[in-house]
């Protein structure tokens, strides 16, 4: 028996956009009603995705009768990038491609030369690695900096049962080698651990690419969308990750890289390297959360867990200048109030949320 929700709208509702202000044009947007900036821009390139990770796209939501987006809905590059040039002016200094899987968008190299010819941006991508070994060359000549690359076990039968699509492990880590060789580095490697499914594969994940120069980020597995049946009993807490990893490869913590880091840092006391746990239900940092988020055709979430968008696409095509589409994004991140990660319960767990497939990782 299941209690998941399977959603019938799956989250993309639109929100009315916030009225104009009085300035006459040049908001900005400044912090929001929890002090926070926004520096962090996630766009999601595609909704679709090669794998079926049993967290994120469970098959049987997500088969062949599954509403993706048509070709007409999705942004069209000159969009993403004309939008990406306005967040540029509202203090955005990040931006990180996602899907779906975002190698699957066609001439994804395109996109990348536009938005590397933003400048003072950082420019970063999470893929699945099934394309990579292909396409890492093309992808860092178009100005890509870095890629951060999933990969749930080393062990081929849990790998596959994970992805749900028979995909061999040794594909992605051909990806994360050829990332690594094209200078896409570091590379990071994320794990999501899901309790029954792959702890026992944290410590061989650990193990091997210690050393390496790749950093590995284990992930408390969340309740994303309404479809992967999220439960608490699931989650294995990160201070348990580092316990297990500590017995046999001693760590000490190191400090973040920058304020709001997503991903607490350790590193093995030897000097082979570090780690990563994001323990976004442990040990929330939603305090120091400067990420919007993107979608597909063009809706801006302001959390990971929203349950409703803004339509910047309607404001796109339907004529509205780069100011007006700026003081309608300055609007929308001054009334920004969401903090889910604080307020999570087994109640909410069961929203109907956007899917990760939809807004990216
Ligand atoms: P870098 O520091 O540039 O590596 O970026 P990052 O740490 O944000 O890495 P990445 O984008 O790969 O994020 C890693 C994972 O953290 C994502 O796949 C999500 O699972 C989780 N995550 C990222 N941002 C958020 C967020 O805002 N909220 C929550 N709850 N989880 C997040
Ligand atoms: N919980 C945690 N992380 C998730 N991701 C996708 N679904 C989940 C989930 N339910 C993350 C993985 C993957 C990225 C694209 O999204 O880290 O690497
Ligand atoms: Fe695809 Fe990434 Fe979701 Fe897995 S986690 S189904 S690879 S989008
Ligand atoms: Fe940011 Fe929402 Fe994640 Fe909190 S739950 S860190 S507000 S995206």
């Amino acid at each position: 028996m299941t209690d998941r929700v399977i959603p019938i709208d799956d989250g993309r509702r639109a929100k009315p956009l916030p009225p104009k202000g009085e300035s006459g044009g040049s908001e900005r947007a400044g912090r929001d009603t929890l002090g926070r900036h926004l520096r962090d821009l996630r766009i999601s390139v595609t909704d679709r995705c090669n794998f079926r990770c049993i967290y994120c796209m469970p098959r049987d939501v997500f088969g062949p009768d599954y509403p993706f987006l048509a070709r007409s809905e999705l942004l069209t590059f000159e969009e993403i990038a004309r939008l990406a040039r306005v967040f540029k002016d509202q203090g955005m200094e990040k931006i990180r491609l996602t899907g779906g899987e975002p190698l699957l968008r066609k001439n994804l190299e395109r996109l990348i030369e536009m938005l590397a010819a933003i400048p003072g941006v950082d420019l970063t991508l999470t893929t699945n690695g099934s394309l990579l070994a292909k396409k890492a060359r093309a992808l860092k000549a178009a100005g890509l900096k870095r890629v951060t690359v999933s990969l749930d076990s080393l062990d081929e039968r849990t790998f596959r049962m994970m992805n749900d699509a028979d995909f061999p492990v040794s594909e992605v880590l051909a990806g994360v080698d050829a990332a690594a060789a094209a200078g896409l580095a570091p590379v990071k490697i994320n794990m999501v651990v899901k309790r029954g499914a792959n702890e026992d594969s944290i410590v061989p994940m650990a193990r091997r690419f210690k050393g390496s120069g790749h950093i590995v980020r284990f992930i408390e597995y969340m309740d994303v969308g309404a479809t992967n049946g999220w439960r608490m009993d699931d989650v294995v807490p990160s201070a348990d990750v580092i316990r297990l990893i500590d017995a046999t490869m001693p760590l000490e913590q190191v400090d973040p890289n920058y304020a709001g880091e997503v991903a607490e840092r350790w590193r093995y006391k030897d000097g082979a390297g570090e780690i990563g746990v994001i323990s976004s239900v442990t040990q929330a940092f939603c305090r120091t959360c400067t990420r919007a988020r993107l979608s597909t055709e063009g809706m801006l979430y302001t959390c990971l867990f929203a349950t409703a968008g803004y339509d910047l696409r309607g404001m796109l095509r339907g004529g509205s200048s780069d100011e007006e589409i700026s003081g309608a994004i300055a609007r929308i991140w001054q009334a920004r109030a969401d903090h889910y990660s604080e307020i999570r319960t087994a109640e909410t767990a069961k929203l109907r949320k956007i899917e990760m497939s939809y807004i990216g990782g």
